[in-house]
């Protein structure tokens, strides 16, 4: 069965940091996996997640099966979370969501969902994050890419992306990311996203919002913003969410599909057809992630605790992006650094090439993901002078 199966090479996200753990350098600095770090290099457990934790462990009385679009609550609370309680088309049902094995898993749901629909193919903006294309071309759906961010000048190529966008119809769907743009953490601003809306009403495309990085750019509200006027705007959404980042709920794979549909009724069979496609993959999500979620965003007191401990690690994150381009500034970097500063998110692309990225991890021990993108959580007092000047020795 098996005597041509070939070996595959590592996840080029994934697969560094095992290269990186082997690594025996003191000096080694982590730049690849799109974690959040404190300045001591730890991805720590949220106080609100081991408060909520507890709570959900000592009030479980059964591991009998879940519903099929998750623990209990847990769905809802996301929807409340993500388009405000205010919400008309939450309200009136408009709406809805299953929980699904992190992120991943409620893209590669969509795109499973899309398998069976009428489109056309996905269009994604390049670059993006590295598993959107083998992810959602699993699913069986074609995949088109337009441009969207030029490395060299550290900026969206708007004009060139929006040239793309004109070109869909009906039949298309355009992958956005909600905020935080992995890799490039270059996000649209409202003005552009006002103009994406105009013309999705126009040429009726379908917008897939994959949305990892909630709360990391400018906070919980605003960084909904893209998701609430899409819904609001458009018959029909889809939004990819994932606790990973905002709950520190990794390992948990912890996450939802959101739709909009055109009518109430729309959605329920939006719905249904995701309770059963789901069925025929893994049945149904984990239930501990949801759980622990589920209790956090029940409880005004966790809430509250949360949504701070989300806001410190935000700050932090943008207080590693100043730093970065206030050391840059007193090399021969000058302001070439300085688009990092102005981007949102774990994520910014170097303009460099492969070639430097591998030269940079063998003979530097400095680990960024092939195309240039580094974490800035990977950046501390103690190494970013070093990686300064590592990195002014190859960005011209
Ligand atoms: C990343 O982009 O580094 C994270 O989303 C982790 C992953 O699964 O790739």
């Amino acid at each position: 069965m098996f005597e041509k199966t070939e070996l595959l090479p590592p996840d080029p996200i994934l697969g560094l940091s095992k290269i990186f753990r082997e690594d025996p350098r003191e000096n080694k600095i982590d730049l690849g996996v799109g974690v959040f770090r404190t300045q001591a290099g730890i991805t720590p457990i949220m106080a609100a997640v081991k408060e909520a934790q507890q709570i959900v462990v000592n009030s479980e009385t059964t591991k009998a099966y879940t519903p099929a679009d998750g623990a209990p609550g847990f769905a809802d609370n996301i929807l409340k979370l993500l388009l405000g309680e205010d919400s008309v088309a939450y309200r009136e049902g408009y709406c809805s969501a299953v929980q699904t094995p992190g992120g991943c898993g409620a893209l590669r749901l969509a795109g499973e969902m899309l398998a069976r629909s009428e489109i056309g193919g996905l269009t994604v903006g390049s670059p993006t994050w590295a598993n959107h294309i083998p992810l959602l071309s699993a699913a069986g759906i074609s995949i088109h890419t337009i441009p969207y961010y030029d490395t060299a000048k550290s900026e969206i190529n708007f004009d060139a992306f929006i040239e793309g966008v004109r070109k869909l119809g009906p039949k298309d769907v355009l992958l956005l990311h909600g905020c935080c743009h992995n890799p490039t953490g270059a996000d649209l601003s409202e003005d552009q996203i006002n103009q994406l809306i105009e013309i999705a009403l126009e040429r009726g495309f379908l917008p897939f919002i994959d949305t990892a990085y909630h709360g990391f750019a400018k906070g919980l509200e605003k960084d909904a913003w893209i998701v609430r006027q899409m819904v609001e705007r458009l018959p029909e959404v889809l939004v990819s969410y994932s606790c990973s980042k905002n709950f520190g709920l990794y390992r948990e794979r912890t996450g939802a599909l959101i739709f909009k549909g055109k009518t109430a009724e729309r959605t329920k069979a939006l719905h249904s057809q995701a309770i059963s496609i789901a069925r025929g993959i893994y049945s149904m999500p984990p239930a501990h992630g949801g759980a622990i979620v589920n209790e956090i965003l029940s409880s005004t007191e966790l809430t509250a605790m949360w949504k701070q401990e989300l806001e410190a690690m935000r700050s932090l994150v943008v207080d590693n992006r100043n730093q970065l381009v206030s050391v840059a500034r007193s090399t021969s970097l000058g302001n070439r650094l300085d688009f990092i500063g102005d981007q949102h998110g774990m994520f910014s692309l170097l303009p460099i090439s492969n070639e430097t990225v591998e030269k940079l991890r063998v003979e530097q021990a400095v680990y960024a993901v092939g195309g240039g993108r580094i974490n800035v959580c990977g950046v501390n007092e103690s190494n970013i002078n070093r990686l300064v000047d590592v990195l002014a020795a190859v960005i011209v």
